[in-house]
């Protein structure tokens, strides 16, 4: 199948080709099978994304620590609506297998859900939403009859600095109750990206950037900071012992030694916010 998409659409190819080079690894962390299979039917020359080992290795501990936030929730509320945004080709659906109770939302621009209606099959309790996150109508579709999970992996540095804080609000706003966990990058990352494969080759920007988590409790009245990981923190613990050693001593050093230093320990966070009357914290 041939892809066509461009800009930020075209930068869900990046991750989607990292957890296939994980899950065809011989020991895979994420072990993203689907993502593999999805890669043999599409028509996309993936060596121009600049993706390589290390950055494999990254992604699909990224998706491994999301994953664990979103089953930690749906333990707790098993009868929960799950907003997964910029949710791309991403099978992190397949992964969770949520149980009967849960209303999981694919939510991504409609050129991406266009192209993921055509290689997922329709399952039960899942729908997609063809919308701009931004768009600040979309939320009042969702009932509010149960407590949500938003989750956006990837996706806040494309919005704007207006834009971002906007959407959080909207769903304080629109949800009784609920968390939300996303990854943000600093604002000297976000600027530092422009060089990269990745943007150069998709003509993508990323123009959000948040130094500090807690900058959005001020910026989102409601919302209360849960925990926040450093983005290389969150290899720690992670068996990479079985790497070729070149690899594992870069990701040490990623994952060790750049998370203590001040600046470059906080280049992104992973943050888990709650929200509303019940606060599920
Ligand atoms: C780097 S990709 C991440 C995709 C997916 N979360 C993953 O990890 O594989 C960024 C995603 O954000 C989506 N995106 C960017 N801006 C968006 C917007 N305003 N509304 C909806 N989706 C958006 C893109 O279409 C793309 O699917």
């Amino acid at each position: 199948m041939k892809v066509s998409l461009t800009g930020a659409a075209e930068t869900l190819l990046a991750p989607l080709y990292a957890r296939a080079l994980d899950a065809r690894s011989p020991r895979p962390l994420l072990g993203d099978t689907t993502a593999a299979a999805l890669l043999d039917t599409l028509d996309y020359d993936f060596s121009r994304l600049g993706m390589g080992e290390a950055g494999a290795v990254g992604v699909a501990l990224r998706a491994r620590y999301f994953d664990r936030h979103v089953r930690d929730f749906l333990a707790a509320h098993p009868s929960a609506t799950v907003l997964h945004l910029g949710c791309g080709l991403d099978s992190r659906g397949e992964r969770i297998a949520p149980g009967p109770d849960v209303r999981w939302y694919e939510v991504d621009q409609p050129d991406v859900i266009e192209l993921r209606e055509r290689l997922y099959p329709p399952r039960p309790g899942h729908e997609t939403v063809a919308v701009s996150v931004t768009d600040p109508d979309w939320p009042a579709r969702i009932p509010t009859d149960r407590p949500v999970l938003v989750v956006a992996e990837g996706l806040t540095m494309y919005l704007s600095a207006d834009e971002g804080p906007r959407m959080l609000r909207g769903f304080v706003d629109h949800f009784p109750s609920g968390e939300m966990v996303f990854d943000t990058y600093a604002r000297f990352a976000v600027r530092s990206t422009r060089s990269m494969a990745l943007f150069r080759q998709t003509g993508a920007r990323l123009a959000w950037g948040v130094d500090d988590p807690r900058e959005l409790e001020r910026r989102v009245p409601g919302l209360r900071l849960i925990e926040a990981a450093s983005a290389y923190a969150t290899a720690k613990g992670a068996d990479l012992s079985h790497l070729p050693t070149a690899l594992r001593i870069r990701l040490r050093i990623d994952t060790e030694v750049l998370s203590r230093l001040p600046l470059l320990g906080r280049i992104g966070h992973i943050s888990r916010y709650g929200f509303g009357k019940e606060g599920h914290v």
